[in-house]
């Protein structure tokens, strides 16, 4: 009850901030655009061309302020200060919006893409698109989706076959997908921030991990996990998003103006980001402290066969549409 008293007070604060900051003539809109991630990520850096080009184009109108590596807010409170109305942009991975959409779990199911083109498709076609207004009655909404890349995993011993990681404790994201992905393998599920990966994989809290090499290698998390196996197992991806009281109370020059940036932004980020996931995944291999281990084919297929049972389980509350459309997008049509 306290918690919600609090709720709305931010609310109200943050509207009378909005309208001051309207009434001020020439006061420069705020956005605050706060992450999770290092600025040399695919999304470190598509906040900070956002940054500049927003800048650029619309002086003295908008400023933005970027706050990266959790250094605002972090997993555990960023979206609920966007609907509070505290921060004005984030670009959390799609499996951070459990909670206000089980659509978008549709993105978490592990070998249901199969690569990032595959990812691409999937988010330019209707389906994926209607899924950006998915949350706007949570006050969120969508405004473009970000790669980063395909999921490795990463653990203290080699993982070869699906029955090498029985027993390890893999951190995940706040995602029931993935918990039940790990529960699949016989291994525990730790739901921990992003902030905490490094220190719990350093402290032996959890032995394993998924992330994309970007996050890998900016996160130093290769320093303490000597066996990354190259499963490309899922996605992980982002929503940029808004409060949507805020984005359509913009003044509608200054909305469109940003509408614009935002495509060219995405276009940018999606464009490089596996080029910046592959410059990493050398790095690592060039520090020499992780061996890499390729997949064969019978080996890939075992570990897709071993996760693949989480697709049934989870198909009535993504729904089967979403499913459906999303299988349609590879080239090799599954099943
Ligand atoms: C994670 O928590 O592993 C990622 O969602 C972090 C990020 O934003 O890439």
């Amino acid at each position: 009850m306290l918690k919600s008293l609090f709720a709305v007070a931010a609310c109200a604060l943050a509207l009378t901030s909005t309208s001051t900051q309207d009434a001020q003539a020439g006061a420069p809109i705020l956005i605050k655009f706060s992450h999770v991630v290092a600025d040399g990520t695919p999304k470190g850096q598509g906040a900070l061309l956002f940054k500049k080009l927003a800048e650029e184009r619309l002086p003295g109108q908008v400023r933005v302020e970027v706050y990266s590596n959790s250094s605002l807010y972090g997993d555990a409170d960023e979206l609920q200060a966007l609907r509070n109305g505290e921060v004005q942009l984030l670009a959390p991975s799609l499996a951070k919006f459990e909670q206000y959409t089980r659509q978008l779990q549709v993105f978490d199911l592990p070998f249901l893409f199969d690569d990032l083109e595959a990812v691409n498709r999937f988010q330019k076609r209707a389906k994926g698109r209607q899924l950006l207004r998915s949350m706007e009655q949570q006050n969120i909404v969508g405004l473009a989706y970000w790669h980063n890349g395909m999921k490795q995993l990463s653990a203290t011993r080699a993982l070869r076959l699906p029955t090498d990681a029985a027993g390890l404790s893999f951190r995940i994201q706040a995602s029931t997908v993935l918990e039940a992905q790990f529960a699949q393998l016989g291994a525990s599920p730790r739901k921990l921030a992003f902030a905490e990966v490094f220190k719990a994989l350093q402290s032996g809290q959890v032995q394993g991990a998924e992330n994309p090499w970007s996050n890998l290698y900016s996160q130093r998390l290769h320093s303490v996990q000597p066996y990354i196996t190259e499963t490309n197992h899922g996605v992980l991806d982002y929503m940029l998003v808004s409060n949507p009281r805020f984005w359509y109370g913009l003044p509608h020059s200054v909305r469109v103006e940003l509408e614009t940036i935002i495509d060219e932004v995405s276009l940018a980020v999606n464009l490089q980001a596996e080029t910046l996931n592959r410059a990493d995944r050398e790095r690592i291999l060039a520090s020499g402290s992780s061996q890499l281990i390729g997949l064969s084919a019978e080996e890939r297929a075992a570990w897709r066969s071993a996760m693949r049972p989480v697709w049934q389980q989870f198909e009535a509350a993504i729904g089967a549409d979403v499913l459906k459309a999303a299988q349609a997008v590879n080239r090799q049509p599954r099943d």
